[in-house]
């Protein structure tokens, strides 16, 4: 990959050693987003990437997958769905349960935002494990949606290697630094 956006994107996540708890290395977005032209590279690598693709839903992932997950949203015409962390969405919900290091965690996501048949991709910031993206696929195949593609900022090299998810494709722009 030859583009130089990648650099300027990788360049603006910063990276907070220790962070939440001893020995994980941190990647943190929020400096991307106030860095306007690195933010706009990420959007626009995506957005080039997805128009044209027919894909009428965009999944965000809690909490981070909607900030990246909204602007694409709008610049290819497609609904936005919040995948959300469980106790958040107000209406009928299926639930998606996934494996953490230490116990597990759940997302959740309306009945009635999608339809079987749409073309959907998954956006979040960070793809470590996959288990999230794993739930989110899940999720949208569970009301009949086609999941194309999910697509992530960061991704591990391990994860990045294998390019694939629940035998879905897996775009990611960088990797940890
Ligand atoms: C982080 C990240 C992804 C997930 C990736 O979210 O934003 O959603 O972990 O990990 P995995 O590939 O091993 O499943 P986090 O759990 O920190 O939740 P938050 O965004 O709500 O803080």
């Amino acid at each position: 990959k030859g583009d130089p956006r990648l650099q300027a994107i990788s360049n603006a996540i910063r990276v907070v050693p220790h962070f939440p708890k001893q020995g994980i290395m941190f990647q943190d977005i929020t400096t991307l987003l106030l860095d306007h032209k690195a933010f706009k590279h990420t959007v626009d690598i995506f957005v080039d990437r997805y128009k044209g693709m027919d894909i009428s839903v965009v999944a965000g992932v809690e909490a981070r997958g909607f900030m990246f997950g909204t602007a694409i949203a709008l610049a290819i015409g497609a609904k936005f769905v919040p995948l959300r962390k469980p106790k958040k969405l107000p209406g009928e919900v299926i639930a998606e349960a996934y494996e953490l290091e230490y116990g597990s965690d759940c997302l959740e996501m309306h009945v009635g935002a999608v339809e079987a048949g749409e073309r959907a991709i998954v956006i979040d910031d960070l793809v470590a494990t996959g288990g999230t993206l794993s739930a989110a696929i899940r999720l949208l195949e569970r009301v009949g949606a086609q999941v194309v593609e999910c697509g992530c900022v960061i991704g591990l090299r391990e994860v990045k290697g294998q390019r694939r998810l629940n035998g879905k494709p897996l775009y990611i722009l960088v990797e940890p630094r």
